[in-house]
């Protein structure tokens, strides 16, 4: 379904976000990542040339403009211009507000929001026009605080707002972005940074209305979708991968997942 298509996934070497480049590799598609260890771009370009056409890789930290400058154009050299960019690159850990230094804070901003603003000016001119689909990674944090969660919240709800502004201002070069909200994933490193009683896995799984735990093809098969013709006329929506988790458990949920 995606053969000949570029599809480059900023952070896309493990987790969610490998799922996501794994689920269009099936598919066809010529597949570039990049991410900041050279082990862990190894790992996931050789699983992804395994899994469909040879991928590429390369290194950058999404927090430096001409580190992602670079590693989009030598993408764009390799795999040709992008049918669709993923950005995913994301970081976490629970602090409570007071814990958290001004470089903690910005931290995490300058991974999850500044990162994506970086991700998405710099492959804007390598995107197919028209046609080119953008999905940004978020998180239910986005609009529900969580506690501990202070720079996560805040970080994210930029993010899905960059996803609202850049499809009004890039819809009429026929690009569409989206924002893909993945719920409680297993397996994940966010599950396992947030989780802290681990014990308590099951008790959240009995939060989410669908009864279990996601799992990352279930965040590669909603992205396949959003990049597909299927969905050629959505922009501008954020859309929970998450079983119902974030309508009916969440506040519950953070609860257990802290030990509470
Ligand atoms: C308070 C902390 C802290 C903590 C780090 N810091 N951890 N402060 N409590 N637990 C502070 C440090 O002291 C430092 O501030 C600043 O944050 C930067 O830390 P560094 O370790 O120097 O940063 P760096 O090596 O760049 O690592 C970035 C990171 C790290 C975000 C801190 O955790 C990381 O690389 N994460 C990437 C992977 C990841 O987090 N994946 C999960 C994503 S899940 P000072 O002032 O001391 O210098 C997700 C959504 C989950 O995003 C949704 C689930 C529903």
């Amino acid at each position: 379904m995606f053969e000949n298509k570029h599809v480059l996934v900023a952070g896309g070497t493990s987790g969610i976000n490998l799922g996501i480049a794994m689920g269009f590799a099936k598919a066809g598609a010529k597949l570039s990542v990049f991410s900041r260890k050279q082990e862990k771009v190894d790992a996931a370009v050789a699983a992804l040339s395994e899994a469909g056409p040879k991928a590429h890789g390369g290194i950058a930290d999404v927090r430096q403009p001409e580190q992602v400058k670079d590693a989009i154009a030598a993408a764009v050299q390799a795999q040709g211009p992008i049918d669709v960019l993923v950005s995913g690159a994301a970081g976490n850990f629970l602090a409570p507000a007071v814990a958290m230094s001004p470089n903690a804070f910005g931290t995490v901003v300058g991974i999850d929001l500044n990162g994506t603003f970086h991700v998405l000016r710099y492959a804007f001119d390598h995107l197919t026009k028209p046609g080119a689909c953008i999905i940004n990674v978020s998180a239910p944090q986005a609009w529900i605080p969580m506690m501990a969660q202070a720079h996560v919240c805040a970080a994210k709800a930029g993010v899905d707002m960059l996803t609202k502004t850049l499809a009004m201002e890039w819809g009429p070069a026929g690009v569409r972005v989206n924002s893909l909200v993945p719920g409680p994933i297993d397996g994940t490193e966010g599950m396992a940074r947030l989780l802290v009683d681990k014990s308590k896995k099951d008790a959240l799984a009995k939060t989410v209305p669908l009864g279990r735990l996601g799992q990352v093809e279930d965040c590669a098969d909603v992205a396949l979708f959003l990049a597909s013709d299927a969905a050629r006329y959505v922009s501008g929506v954020v859309l929970p991968v998450d079983g119902g988790w974030s309508l009916a458990g969440a506040t519950l949920a953070m609860g257990q997942m802290m030990g509470g």
